[in-house]
Formats: structure tokens, C-alpha cells, sequence
């Protein structure tokens, strides 16, 4: 091996550990703020966001839509489910959103936004596994895939649904609405 090689690979290995070394030092530092309460940089929420974008859309590919998403009888069985397992975080129209939705970072989405037009098989990606690091968390040792579309059918039909729709879909009472503590609520 020439000299100018391995010049240039002793210089590689040496950088590389430079860099793993200091990354031990930065997570060992605590200089990192973990704090749900202070806001991500810009770079954090990009590579976060990005990742997760990414990580989804790579594996819609197992996720086949079946037939009869849109039945009465599925869709009233996602909406109990959702009330149940989803309405303290994503909320229900017109009603405060509780104090465990507002502390969360990051925030979980409106899913009532007229705007929104839902993927059926991303949405099932996500109440099926979940997003580590996010607080979304993942039905699928505690639901059938059965009950995971039933939700995705009720998503549906979330887009610009008003209170009196929602109740009458889940036959939950919403209104005063659900407790909203502390500042603001
Ligand atoms: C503990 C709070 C919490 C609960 C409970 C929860 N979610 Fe979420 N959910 C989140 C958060 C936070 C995100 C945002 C994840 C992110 O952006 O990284 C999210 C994201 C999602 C998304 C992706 C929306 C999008 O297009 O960006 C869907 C769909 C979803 N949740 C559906 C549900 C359903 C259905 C349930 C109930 C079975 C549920 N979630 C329960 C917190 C929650």
C-alpha cells in the first residue's frame, strides 16, 4: 500500500473517531433538552418529521385496503373504538381538547380539518404501529386488524364532521365536552 493511501486512510479512521467520540460526549452531556414543554429546533422537527414521513410511506405497501370501508356497521364500531382510545389525544369537534393532548410534543393532529383528505392505508400504518418518540401509540398487540380498519373507515369520515355528527356516529354524548384543566381551559 502506497503512503499517500494510507495517509489518507489513518486521517479517515482518526476523524471517524472524533466524531463517535464526541457524539458519546454530547448524549452523555444532558446539554440535549428532552423537556416536552420547549419547542424543537427547526432542524430537530425536519429530520424527525422527515424520518417518519419516510418510514411510513415505505410500509404502505402491506396495508391492501379491503372492501366495505364505508358500511354503517364498520364505521359506528371505529367510532366507539375511537372514543375510547383516541378522543383524549385527537379530540372530538367542538370540544376543548383535554391537558394530556395539549402536553404532548409533538402535538397530535387534528383529524377534523375539512382540508384533510385521509389515506386509507397510511392511517392504518399509524394506528397500527404506532410512531416511537411521538406518543402516538401502536394498537396492534391490543387490537384486531379487523378493529385498526373499522378506525380507518370512522377516519373517513372525520374531515369537516361537526359535534352533532360525531354523537350521532359514536352515540357519545360530547357536548359540554370532555374536561379541560388548567390554563386556558
Ligand atoms: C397519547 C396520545 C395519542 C393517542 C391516544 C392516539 N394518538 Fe394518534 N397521534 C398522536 C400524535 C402525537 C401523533 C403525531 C405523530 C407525529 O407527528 O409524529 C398522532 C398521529 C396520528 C395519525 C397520523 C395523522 C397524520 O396524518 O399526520 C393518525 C391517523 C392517528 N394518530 C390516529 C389515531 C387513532 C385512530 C387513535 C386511537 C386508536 C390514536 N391516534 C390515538 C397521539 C395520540
Amino acid at each position: 500500500m502506497n503512503r499517500i493511501v494510507l495517509t489518507i486512510m489513518s486521517t479517515l479512521a482518526a476523524s471517524a473517531a472524533i466524531v463517535v467520540a464526541g457524539a458519546y460526549a454530547f448524549v452523555n452531556s444532558g446539554l440535549y433538552d428532552v423537556s416536552a414543554t420547549t419547542p424543537d429546533s427547526q432542524l430537530v422537527y425536519w429530520v424527525a418529521h422527515q424520518t417518519m414521513e419516510h418510514s411510513i410511506a415505505r410500509r404502505l405497501g402491506q396495508n391492501i385496503v379491503p372492501a366495505g370501508l364505508d358500511a354503517p356497521v364498520t364505521i359506528a364500531a371505529g367510532g366507539a373504538l375511537y372514543v375510547k382510545n383516541c378522543m383524549v389525544c385527537h379530540g372530538a369537534p367542538q370540544v376543548d381538547r383535554t391537558a394530556i393532548s395539549k402536553g404532548l410534543n409533538p402535538q397530535p393532529p387534528n383529524l377534523f380539518l375539512a382540508t384533510r383528505k385521509p389515506d386509507a392505508a397510511e392511517n392504518f400504518q399509524f394506528i397500527k404501529h404506532g410512531v416511537k418518540m411521538s406518543g402516538m401509540p401502536g394498537f396492534a398487540g391490543t387490537m384486531t386488524d379487523d378493529q385498526v380498519w373499522s378506525l380507518v373507515a370512522f377516519l373517513n369520515m372525520l374531515p369537516g364532521q361537526n359535534s352533532a355528527d360525531f354523537e350521532q356516529i359514536t352515540r357519545t354524548e360530547i357536548a359540554p365536552g370532555l374536561p379541560a384543566t388548567g390554563k386556558g381551559g
